[in-house]
């Protein structure tokens, strides 16, 4: 297990490429199970959780080649059960209940554990398959699900209490995109990560209309063929770089971005102080910090709203910035881990329910902190930059399910970090 040293004080300048979004790629790659043609993937970003998808696509019976971040996936002969060892080590897995449903008749997924962001219901996943025809059974921590007559399109409302599900909707629209009929999916999340499958079903011959609004209709048809797809950028990456280069940044450009899926995050950057500006295609953005940065409050949202994903970094970033910041999360009110660690670098934040109060401080201070889940980590990566003296992070490998070689990246903008095995 490797751990990063995070030499603080330093500053960033000069661009990177990010990397194509780990989030459009997961269900993207399981949609390629919905034809036994083969399909060609590009800019799959080289992560854990990606590579952990190929294998889980290898062992349904599909051949699958990587050669840098093209994918090709070959998916002929296609078993319906997910294996349980690599199912549990990746709550994302479930997006292949959906095609293999869709496309096998039955489907058998180990139910996902919970993680250290909250507790992972899959219920509304579960009630899209019946609203489909599906039969469902529960056994020895596995789902069962069968549909041998085929499925059958109609309308169903996938709001939970916390609002729209993105991998709900995703295995809805793979799973309908080959029933009989019209499906209709009301409540349906937005994200650019549901538009790009959206996009990727219908290259395959899906008939798909209101991706990206709230209400779904897909026409089913007989069958769909193989394509050739290139991911979106990653956002969350984007987003993540963005609050590096307003925290500790003196000019960092950040290439291969997409302004209309980065809006919440600049618009809240802007508000802290920050100084963004795009290029005329908005696919580049350089960040520079603001003469006067200021603490400002932060409330997530589904799609366009602020992203979860995105509350950890901010969070680093009101550590050390004058004032105070509320930061709210309602999708999972439980996603505070990064918050403890930081404070063991002299933070000074109070969490209470669902959301940390943040009081910043003049300097952080390094210690050898533990990561959590994805985005907690990459916020302490981020709260190393501003802190005196070398923090260690443990645990390196929760930044590797979803960063591409941020080391790399951070080296190459100049940041004084270190891959050392732990
Ligand atoms: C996706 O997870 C992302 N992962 C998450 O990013 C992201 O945080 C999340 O969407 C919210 O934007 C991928 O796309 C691979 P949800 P997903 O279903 O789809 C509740 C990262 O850091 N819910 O949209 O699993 C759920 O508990 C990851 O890259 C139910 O109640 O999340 C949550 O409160 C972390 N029942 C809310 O809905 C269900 O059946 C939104 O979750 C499903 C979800």
């Amino acid at each position: 297990m490797d751990k990063l040293l995070v030499h603080g004080n330093g500053s960033l300048k000069g661009a990177i490429n990010i990397s194509g979004s780990k989030n459009a790629s997961l269900p993207i790659l399981a949609a390629t199970l919905l034809s036994n043609e083969p399909s060609i993937v590009r800019r799959v970003p080289d992560v854990s959780d990606t590579n952990y998808m190929l294998q889980i696509l290898r062992a349904l019976g599909a051949e699958v080649e990587r050669s840098s971040g093209t994918v090709r996936v070959e998916p002929a002969d296609i078993s319906p059960e997910a294996p349980y060892d690599l199912v549990r080590k990746m709550r994302a897995s479930i997006c292949v209940m959906g095609p293999l449903l869709a496309r096998v008749g039955r489907a058998k997924i180990s139910l996902p554990g919970g993680c250290v962001i909250g507790d992972r219901p899959v219920d509304l996943h579960l009630k899209a398959m019946q609203g489909l025809g599906a039969r469902i059974e529960m056994e020895g921590g596995d789902i069962m699900l069968s549909a041998p007559e085929g499925l059958l399109g109609s309308e169903i409302d996938m709001r939970g209490k916390h609002g729209p599900t993105v991998l709900g909707t995703d295995n809805l629209m793979m799973a309908a995109v080959l029933a009989k009929g019209t499906t209709v999916i009301d409540s349906a999340a937005s994200e650019p990560e549901v538009v790009d499958l959206a996009d990727f079903l219908v290259k395959m011959g899906a008939r798909i209309k209101g991706a990206g609004t709230r209400r779904i209709v897909i026409e089913g048809v007989e069958e769909l063929k193989g394509v050739e797809h290139t991911i979106i950028p990653d956002r969350i990456e984007a987003g993540t770089f963005m609050v590096a280069g307003a925290m500790a940044g003196q000019g960092v450009t950040l290439r291969r971005v997409c302004r209309r899926h980065l809006e919440a995050a600049t618009e809240k950057l802007e508000e802290a102080g920050h100084v963004v500006t795009f290029n005329e295609t908005g696919t580049e953005v350089a960040i520079s910090p603001g003469e006067t940065p200021r603490g400002c409050d932060i409330t997530t949202a589904p799609y366009p709203g602020f992203p979860t994903d995105m509350q950890a970094q901010f969070t680093a970033m009101f550590a050390t910035t004058p004032g105070i910041s509320v930061v709210e999360d309602t999708i999972f009110p439980q996603r505070f881990m990064h918050c403890s660690e930081m404070k063991r670098m002299g933070a000074d934040i109070r969490v209470d329910g669902g959301r940390a109060l943040v009081r910043g401080v003049q300097r952080l201070s390094a210690a050898p902190v533990m990561a959590s889940d994805l985005r907690a980590s990459a916020a302490l990566v981020l709260a190393a930059l501003k802190a005196a003296g070398t923090t260690e992070i443990n645990r390196l490998y929760h930044i590797d399910r979803g960063y591409e070689h941020i080391d790399d990246k951070l080296l190459q903008l100049g940041g004084q970090v270190e891959r050392v095995p732990a």
